[in-house]
């Protein structure tokens, strides 16, 4: 469910808000965020493990604007953070550090160092090495971590391999058996405190099965724990349930959450759920405006094929380069009559530099706005300067208003921090 439809003026609009509007406004390319949509998904994500002690800790990677993460943080979620930045920008959108949790296979001293003085609910370790060096820093900070480890449970969670983590073979988490070894060791550390278990195996599932293997193992592990003393008071289970982008039929939240509590019926722990694409995926879309058109023959022989090349790129949305994940492109206004065979492309020098591929779309033109779907989740937090692009602007629409959440880069921005090495001033060579 989403808040981006058609008006009876025949315009696409975000909420009450013409998405033709904001780019007259604030130019293109630029992402919308819908409020309400965002508002709407957190509510049902929570409200499907009502009944059931549990903490939402937004997965912030996923989309790490402030406005965004405000949004969540008022309506009483935490955040899974994955870096010392993700700590400061989360803090930063209110949200209270006994509600954060931080993940991740390479923490920074610093990094670490930063979360223990700010009281976070617990360390997500992913290797023995970095719980050594949380007992060491916290020793010297005279505090105690607390700690869950990130368990590796070997299932596959059936999704694109790039975002599977859940493999024996993938860099995260500890293996089972390990687990329960460095949990012992831990146990006998003045500086840590153990309060939990956590797994992440996998980002887009639509699958469940894959949860329940997991959640299985998990509880397993949970058992030997409890029955050795060691007190289990969060499980932590991740994020990774997927959503529609083209006709994909994802579990409902309400499923996945009978599903995952299923798995811990009977004992007394909070359970911790880092959603990320499921509650900002469909909440925001990118606009983009045709720039030229072109025309080959087709290389199947057939007709003719067309590229409308746009002006946002893979440096904008990653995903269709990355892992060739498919994004609905729907016309901003009135959509010329007819289809063809069309790229979507950007501006950037590369053939990979694609937002759609072999679509049938209507003939549109240059100058026409288009609005890339779905772009919520993974989409400006991934993106980039390459090819010397500032960065897209964002946008948040409530009802019939509408604000710049994060201004368009400026080209000051784009060469910021950057020196001219003294050895290359003076004359060239040959000059
Ligand atoms: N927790 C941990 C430890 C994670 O690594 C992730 C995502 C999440 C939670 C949130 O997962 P979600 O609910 O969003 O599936 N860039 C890729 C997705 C990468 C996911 C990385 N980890 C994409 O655009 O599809």
């Amino acid at each position: 469910m989403h808040h981006f439809a058609v008006n009876r003026q025949g315009q696409l609009c975000c909420e009450e808000y013409p998405l033709r509007e904001i780019a007259r406004r604030v130019g293109t390319p630029a992402y919308v965020y819908s409020r309400a949509t965002l508002e709407h998904h957190y509510r049902v994500f929570d409200e499907a493990f009502a009944g059931i002690p549990h903490i939402v800790c937004f997965s912030m990677k996923a989309n790490s604007n402030g406005s965004v993460v405000r949004t969540f943080t008022r309506m009483g979620s935490g955040v899974d953070i994955v870096s010392g930045g993700e700590l400061a920008r989360a803090l930063a959108a209110g949200a209270p550090p006994g509600k954060i949790v931080y993940s991740g296979v390479g923490k920074k001293a610093a990094e670490i160092e930063e979360a223990l003085r700010r009281g976070i609910l617990m360390f997500n370790v992913e290797s023995r090495e970095e719980l050594e060096r949380i007992d060491a820093i916290a020793r010297r900070m005279r505090r105690r971590a607390p700690i869950s480890i990130r368990v590796n449970p070997d299932v596959d969670p059936k999704t694109h391999p790039y975002i599977s983590t859940g493999l024996k073979r993938n860099k995260f988490g500890i293996n089972l058996r390990q687990a329960m070894r460095d949990y012992e060791w831990a146990a006998g550390r003045r500086n840590i405190e153990v309060v939990g278990v956590d797994c992440h195996i996998g980002s887009q599932l639509t699958d469940l099965s894959p949860f329940l293997d997991a959640a299985g193992r998990v509880r397993q592990l949970v058992d030997r724990l409890l029955s050795r003393g060691m007190p289990v008071r969060y499980v932590d289970i991740g994020g990774g349930l997927g959503i529609r982008y083209n006709d994909e039929l994802p579990p409902q939240p309400k499923e996945y959450a009978n599903a995952v509590a299923s798995a811990f019926r009977g004992l007394d722990v909070t359970l911790v759920l880092e959603p990320g694409r499921v509650l900002v995926g469909n909440a925001g879309v990118l606009v983009t405006e045709v720039l030229y058109t072109k025309k080959i023959q087709s290389p199947s022989g057939k007709g003719k094929h067309h590229f409308f090349i746009v002006d946002a790129a893979m440096n904008d949305l990653a995903r269709p380069s990355l892992y060739g994940s498919w994004h609905a492109i729907l016309p901003v206004g009135r959509a010329p009559a007819g289809r063809v065979t069309a790229d979507v492309v950007g501006p950037i020098c590369e053939s990979g530099d694609f937002l759609a591929k072999d679509r049938r779309l209507p003939p549109f033109k240059a100058g026409d706005l288009l609005a890339v779907m779905s772009a919520g989740a993974y989409g400006f937090s991934m993106s980039s300067n390459y090819n010397s692009r500032p960065r897209a602007a964002e946008v948040m629409v409530s009802g019939d208003r509408c604000e710049v959440v994060r201004e368009r880069e400026t080209l000051r921005d784009v060469i910021r921090g950057e020196r001219a090495a003294s050895f290359l001033q003076g004359p060239a060579k040959g000059k």
